[in-house]
C-alpha cells in the first residue's frame, strides 16, 4: 500500500494523542451524565474505537450506517440508512462520532433524524473537519483536525473501500485516483 501514498497528512502519534485530549475532555462534560456514543459506520470506526477507550466514564455505543459516496470521491447529497440504531436514544445524551465533515450533508440529515427521536441532547464529535467543500452549516461540539481540500484516506477513511486500515492519514498519487 505504501507505493500508493503522496505524503502523510497526520501521524499515529499526532492522532493518538489528540484522541487522548479529546477524550479527557468528553470524561470531563459528559460526567454525570447519560453518554451514548453513536458511531457513522464505515468511516468513523476506528476513531470511535480509539476515543471510547480514552473516555473514563460508563456509557453505551451504538453504530450506524449511512451513506452519500458510494465508491466515487464525490458526495451526491443523497443520504440512506442502511443501518439503524438497535437502541433507543430517547432522554439520552448523544454525541454523534464521525471521521470527517466534508460537504456536510451526511450529518445534517443525521442530525435532524437522531433530533427527531427525543434525545436529551444531541452534539458532534468529528476527528477531521474540511471546511473549504462545505455545502450544509454544520456546527460540532469537538475536532481534532482541520484538513486541507484533498482527497484524504487512512484511519477509517476510504477510496473505494480501501486504505480504511491505515494507522494514520495521508493522500493518495494521483494515478490510484485515475485508474
Ligand atoms: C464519508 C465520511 C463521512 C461523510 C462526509 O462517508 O466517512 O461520513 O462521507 O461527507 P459529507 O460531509 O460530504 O457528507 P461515506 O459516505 O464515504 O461512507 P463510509 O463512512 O462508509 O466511507
Ligand atoms: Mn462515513
Ligand atoms: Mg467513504
Amino acid at each position: 500500500m505504501e507505493q500508493n501514498i503522496k505524503q502523510v497528512l497526520i501521524t499515529e502519534e499526532e492522532l493518538q494523542n489528540k484522541i487522548k485530549e479529546l477524550g479527557e475532555q468528553i470524561t470531563e462534560d459528559y460526567k454525570g451524565k447519560d453518554l451514548i456514543l453513536i458511531c457513522v459506520l464505515k468511516g468513523a470506526v476506528m476513531f470511535m474505537a480509539d476515543l471510547a477507550k480514552n473516555i473514563d466514564l460508563p456509557l453505551t455505543m451504538d453504530f450506524m450506517a449511512v451513506s452519500s459516496y458510494g465508491s466515487s470521491t464525490e458526495s451526491s447529497g443523497v443520504v440512506k440508512i442502511i443501518k439503524d440504531l438497535d437502541t433507543s436514544i430517547e432522554g439520552k445524551e448523544v454525541l454523534i462520532v464521525e471521521d470527517i465533515i466534508d460537504t456536510g450533508l451526511t450529518l445534517s440529515y443525521l442530525l435532524e433524524n437522531l433530533k427527531s427521536r427525543g434525545p436529551k441532547s444531541v452534539k458532534i464529535c468529528t476527528l477531521l473537519d474540511k471546511p473549504e467543500r462545505r455545502k450544509a452549516d454544520i456546527k460540532y461540539d469537538y475536532k481534532g483536525f482541520t484538513v486541507p481540500d484533498e482527497f484524504v484516506v487512512g484511519y477509517g477513511l476510504d477510496f473505494d473501500e480501501k486504505y480504511r486500515n491505515l494507522p494514520y492519514i495521508c493522500v493518495l498519487k494521483e494515478e490510484v485516483y485515475s485508474k
